[in-house]
Order: structure tokens, then sequence, then C-alpha cells
């Protein structure tokens, strides 16, 4: 996985294909053993650490060696046609494998199971669970059902299922930053999306359950915690004895809180849902990074309408506009989609104008994929020939080139205050992190260790790294 992709998981392709191995945890102490791998978005990760967690709870340790599990799950993702593919492809690999040892179970969990439901186990033969993203508390009861030859489906969805009471097992864990679920779910109807289907209504986690979270993650020795949620910014939790809620914006201070050390992201924001409160807690707290993610989708206010964003062109635009007013150096990234039903040549126009006007320090950008049961497939035409997608995605992805390049060139000369999270995959004798804005810093190691904060002097850049030296340790 690139560096600079690591806050923004949930972008499916980043991390497809990663395996977890919990190395905290002593593998000799279980008599079998499962192995993971999550496909798409950060809340996907987040989920297979409760799978994690109540698998060890039953008796079940974990490798990262898919040939010695005895139980094989993927964590799967429907965003896009192509992720679908992609587990597709790998569960014949896992049906191979179980074909030369009898006795091994696979699972599939997660929005493709939510998705296909039953199918799975008709159309595929490839699998002997089912599991949705509500029902991991079944998972053992399944993979008893599984073991006696019976196929195990859980696909219901729930209005409260939280997880708010399992502590993640941290899955392949740097030991500095981690994600934190603090909802799940999504009420928006986008209409190109399949989320809704998969992950069912929102709720909003008991917010002293993320607090605790965070605070025990600190004391292990973390040093960044993301908040997470498909729609952060319409995070609301009411306390059940006294009826009093906590939003958001009340939320990020109080984990903001718990340490000045402990740096807090979050990811997404909703551009209809984000507040000025939640830009003014952000500046209120050095620990809260100046970064937004704020998916745009597209630049034309006739296909936002279509996409049921609820927005337009201007009001996306009068957005960014205040948060550069009270944050002026916030980084933004962005998610936009090239072709969808009925984009002219100028509805593109007006995504690239768009993008003009915000230059993005970084931009997801795909082209559509039409998910069956959706809003928009039921509805609309997917009437953009794939080589116009394609080549308006092209377009897109060029002009944001050009302003990543920018944005990290105007770094070069200053210094930023880095956490610093692992060593350069290139070279051993280097360290990197993330300022602030999240973008990612490569620096010789000295005596600089690994969770330690470090300001850096910015000296060159790449179109994806910036490259410095450590000028004063702040730890
Ligand atoms: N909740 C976030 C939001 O509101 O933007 C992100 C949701 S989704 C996990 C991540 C991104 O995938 C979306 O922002 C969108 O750009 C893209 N996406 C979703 N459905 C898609 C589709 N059918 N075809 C192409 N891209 C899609
Ligand atoms: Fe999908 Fe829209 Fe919900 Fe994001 S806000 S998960 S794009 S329905
Ligand atoms: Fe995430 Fe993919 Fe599901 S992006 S919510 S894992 S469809």
């Amino acid at each position: 996985m690139p560096v600079e992709t690591l806050l923004h998981k949930e972008h499916d392709e980043a991390r497809q294909g990663e395996a977890f191995a919990p190395f905290s945890v002593d593998p000799n102490a279980y008599t079998k053993k499962f192995y993971i791998e999550s496909y798409g978005c950060a809340m996907n990760f987040a989920d297979s650490e409760v799978v994690a967690s109540i698998l060890m709870e039953n008796g079940f340790g974990a490798t990262d060696q898919c040939e010695e599990a005895d139980l094989i799950l993927v964590n799967t993702c429907s965003i896009r046609e192509k992720a679908e593919l992609t587990v597709r492809k790998r569960l014949t690999e896992f049906r191979r494998l179980k074909k030369a040892q009898p006795g091994l179970l696979v699972g599939v969990l997660g929005c493709m199971a939510e998705r296909l439901k039953s199918k799975f186990l008709e159309e595929e033969q490839l699998v002997d669970m089912v599991v949705g993203p509500d029902a991991y508390r079944t998972l053992p009861l399944l993979i008893e059902e599984a073991t006696t030859g019976q196929k195990g489906v859980n696909v219901l969805l729930s209005r409260d299922e939280t997880y708010a009471d399992i502590a993640p097992v941290r899955l392949n864990s740097n030991g500095v930053t981690a994600f934190v679920s603090i909802m799940r779910g999504c009420n928006n109807m986008c209409s190109f999306c399949v989320v809704p289907f998969t992950r069912g209504r929102e709720r909003s986690r008991d917010a002293r359950s993320v607090i605790s979270e965070c605070q025990t993650l600190f004391e292990q020795g973390y040093r960044e915690v993301t908040l997470l949620g498909q729609n952060v910014d319409s995070y609301h939790w009411i306390h059940e004895k006294d009826g009093s809620a906590v939003t958001f914006a009340m939320l990020m201070e109080q984990v903001a809180q718990i340490s000045p050390e402990l740096r807090v992201r979050f990811s997404t924001s909703h551009p209809k849902d984000i507040t000025d409160e939640v830009l003014f807690t952000m500046l209120k707290y050095e620990n809260i990074c100046n970064y937004i993610h704020l998916p745009v989708q597209s630049g034309s206010t006739r296909v936002l309408q279509m996409m049921n964003r609820t927005y337009s062109r201007e009001w996306y635009i009068a957005k960014v506009d205040r948060i550069r007013e009270l944050i002026p150096d916030c980084g933004l990234s962005t998610d936009m989609i090239a072709g969808f039903c009925t984009e002219t040549e100028e509805d593109h126009r007006e995504s690239l104008s768009l993008m003009e006007y915000c230059r993005y320090d970084l931009a997801y950008l795909y082209f559509y994929s039409e998910r069956p049961g959706t809003l928009a497939a039921r509805r609309f035409q997917d009437d953009v020939p794939e080589e116009v997608k394609k080549r308006r995605l092209q377009e897109l992805i060029d002009l944001h080139r050009q302003h990543s390049l920018k944005s990290m060139q105007k770094e070069v000369g200053k210094t930023f205050k880095v956490l610093i999270e692992g060593t350069s995959k290139k070279n051993s004798q280097e360290l990197f992190g993330r300022n602030d804005q999240n973008k990612v810093v490569v620096f010789p190691k000295r005596e600089h260790r690994i969770g330690d904060y470090v300001q850096v002097k910015v000296n060159s850049c790449t179109a994806g790294t910036l490259l410095g030296e450590s000028v004063e340790p702040i730890t």
C-alpha cells in the first residue's frame, strides 16, 4: 500500500489483498487458526479487527499464512464491480486450497456477503459461510454449523449493532495509528452507492465506549486515532439516562482532550453535514489534524442532483471557501466519479473546473460502475460509453496530478511536526510519518523512534512524498 493512502483505506483498491497478522498474540496458545483478508474501506478493516477479537475469544489464533489456516475469512467490498471481481478471483484460489485440505472452512464477510446473501452459496459453491456486517457475533455458531457440513448464513442487518463492547484486536498494527469506528451504516441514499444496502441504517456508537477505546489506545502507546464513519458529521448519540445528545464536534473534542499527544483525524465528511462547530473544534485543538476528506463526486449541479447528493456545486464551493477562511492551511481531499449516467462533456468540464477551483491535495477518482439494486441502477441508464468514462477519468487524473505536485512543492522549505509511523520501505536508514495535513514525510532516522513526534524541515519532494531532515526532536 502506498503510504500516502494510509488514512484512506476506504478507497478499496488501495489495500486489497492485505492479510492481517496480530503479532501481539502467541500463536501457540490456540488449537485452531484463522486467516483474514480484508478489502474495501477503513470500516471494513476496522470490522476485521472486531472479527479477530470475537474469534480469539472463541479459541482461534491468527495466522498470516493462508496455507496453515483452519478457517479463511474474506472481508469483502461491493462498492464497484472491480472490487467484487477481485474477491471472486481470490475465492477461486481458496477453493483450490480447500480441495487440497479437506476440513478447511472458507467464509465470506462484509458488503459482498450482504449484497449477494445466500446466492453466494448457490451460485458460487465457493464458500461455507456467508456473514453480513452486523452478524459477526454469530460467527462462532456459524463456524460450528459449517464444521458439521451445514452452510452457515447470517446476513441480518441491525438497527442498533455497533460492536461497542468488543475491544478490537489491532491487526498488522504499527502501534502508533489506529482506526476507531464511531458509527455504522448510512442513511444517505446517494443514487450510485451500494453502502446503504450493504451496511443498513445509520447508528452512532455509545460515546463513552469511543472515548474509552481511544484512551486505552493512548495508554498502549498509540499516538493517532482516526474516527471512522461513512458520514461522521451526522454522528448523534443520545445518553440513555438524561437524554443529552453528543454531536460529532463534541465527541471529537472529548477525544482530543485525552492528551495533546494524541492526534485526532476523521473520515468521511459529507459536504451537506459538516458544520462550523466541527471547524471551530478543529481550530481549538492543536492535536486535531487540519485535514478534511470532503468528497464532491461531481462538479455539475445537474449530475449532483441525479446522484442525490443534496447539495449544489455552489454549496460545495461555499463549504470549501469556509474551510479555507477558518483553517487556511487545511489539507483537503475528495472523491469524484467520472461518467455517471447522462453526464455530458459540459458536466465533465464542470468537474474539471471545480477541481481547478479546489486544488485538492489528494483525490480518489473513479469511473462510474453501476451497482445492482441502487437507485441509479433502477432509475437511470448507464449510458456513458466505457471509453468515454475512461477518457474523462484520465483527464481528471491528469489535472489532479498537476495540483498534487504543486501542493507538495509549496511545502518545500517549511518545517512540520511529524508523527513517526515507521521505517521507510525504500531505505532502512530513513523513517516516515505524516504532517498535520496528512502529507507523507521521509527523513533520516538519526536517534528518532517510531511513535515520536519530530520537527522535520522539508528540503525537496516527489509527487507523493516530502523529503527532509529532522531539526529538533519534540516528544
Ligand atoms: N461516505 C463517503 C461519501 O459520502 O463520499 C464515501 C463512500 S464510498 C465508500 C467511497 C467512494 O466510492 C465514494 O465517495 C464514491 O466516489 C465512490 N463510489 C461509490 N459508489 C460508486 C460507484 N457505483 N461507482 C464508482 N465509484 C463509486
Ligand atoms: Fe454511499 Fe452516499 Fe452514504 Fe457515502 S454518503 S456511503 S456515498 S450513500
Ligand atoms: Fe466499505 Fe466497500 Fe462496504 S467501501 S462499506 S467495504 S461496499
